[in-house]
């Protein structure tokens, strides 16, 4: 039984770019978003108010937001109060946090373990709350954690019941390293449906061994309608060595739409937005789907 509809939340000016040591104009980054939108792009990530010395690509947040324009969902990423604070201060309505299940991976991304960051969010997510915005919690390295290996599902499950408690509107789970398997992703996301009934669950799977589709496939079984993905297929997080790119949006739109589930985007709309980034990255983006496109 599988959803008619399915909300891509496209992560490519966030996740898709904080891994490209060249550093894109902010103008470029800007005119990607506007075309993100003209896709029918509805909910993005934005950018990330993070150090600048820890992640450059996303030294230019404000002014990404300041440029912004629309109706579509917002999100930006913070990490601490003073991202947060940022982040308010540039009007946003909607913010992410992100931890890891794994301690050793939650010090190398944000320097403080699972639990010192749990303790730091959760008040913060109370406040936004009462101040009405959207609230995202990205799950990292829900599967498999690159120095500490196997994750536990139960690790996972609490994490997000903390979170859920908490108010959150999002969880987004993620396979940081694309390492899961798709019996892995059934089973995950499966529990998650049964015990987050009142919260928005949304995979967030990385393609680093080609398992991405295959595993979107066993979460929409799941009964997840709600899927991040990235333009281009660009991503990673600079912190879990072995993270490559985010599923691309335009493999996740086509073979979607390939089985009758709805997804709003226009694919030859979206393929502009990504030849920006191309041009500008000076490389060639080698996502299935666009690949195939430029030898037509
Ligand atoms: P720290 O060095 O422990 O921070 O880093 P600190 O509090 O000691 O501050 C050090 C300096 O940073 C100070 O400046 C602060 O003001 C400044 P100084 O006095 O040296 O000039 N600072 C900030 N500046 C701007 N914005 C801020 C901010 N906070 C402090 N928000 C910190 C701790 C959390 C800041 C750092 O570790 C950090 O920025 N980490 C972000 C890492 C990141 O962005 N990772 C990628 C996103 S997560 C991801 O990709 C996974 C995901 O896609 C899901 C998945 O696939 O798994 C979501
Ligand atoms: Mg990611």
């Amino acid at each position: 039984h599988l959803p008619k509809n399915v909300t891509i939340i496209e992560v490519g000016p966030r996740d898709g770019l904080q891994n490209e040591a060249k550093f894109i104009e902010t103008p470029v980054k800007i005119q990607f978003i506007e075309k993100l939108k003209e896709a029918g792009i509805k909910e993005m990530e934005l950018t990330a108010f993070v150090s600048p010395k820890w992640v450059p690509q996303m030294k230019d947040a404000d002014d990404i937001i300041a440029s912004n324009s629309g109706t579509s969902r917002n999100i930006v990423l913070t990490p601490n109060e003073k991202g947060v604070e940022r982040a308010l201060e540039a009007g946003c309505k909607s913010i992410a946090f992100f931890v890891g299940v794994s301690d050793t991976f939650n010090l190398k991304n944000i320097n403080k373990s699972t639990k010192e960051s749990m303790e730091a969010i959760l008040p913060m997510i109370k406040k936004l709350k009462d101040q009405d915005l959207f609230i995202r919690a990205c799950i990292s390295t829900a599967f498999y954690c690159p120095y500490e290996g196997k994750m536990k599902e139960t690790d996972v499950l609490d994490l997000c019941g903390q979170f859920s408690k908490a108010g959150v509107d999002d969880l987004s789970v993620a396979d940081t390293i694309g390492l899961a398997n798709p019996l892995e992703a059934y089973s995950l996301f499966s529990k998650l449906k049964a015990s987050f009934s009142e919260t928005l669950l949304t995979a967030h799977f990385h393609d680093t061994r080609g398992m991405a589709l295959a595993n979107i496939f066993a979460a929409l079984q799941a009964g997840i309608d709600r899927f991040d993905s990235s333009a281009g297929g660009l991503g990673g997080c600079p912190f879990a060595p072995g993270s490559s790119g985010n599923i691309a949006t335009e493999d996740v739109v086509f073979m979607l739409e390939q089985m009758n589930i709805s997804t709003g985007i226009d694919l030859s709309k979206l393929f502009e937005a990504i030849e920006l980034v191309e041009i500008s990255l000076s490389k060639p983006i080698l996502s299935k789907q666009y690949s195939l496109l430029s030898k037509r």
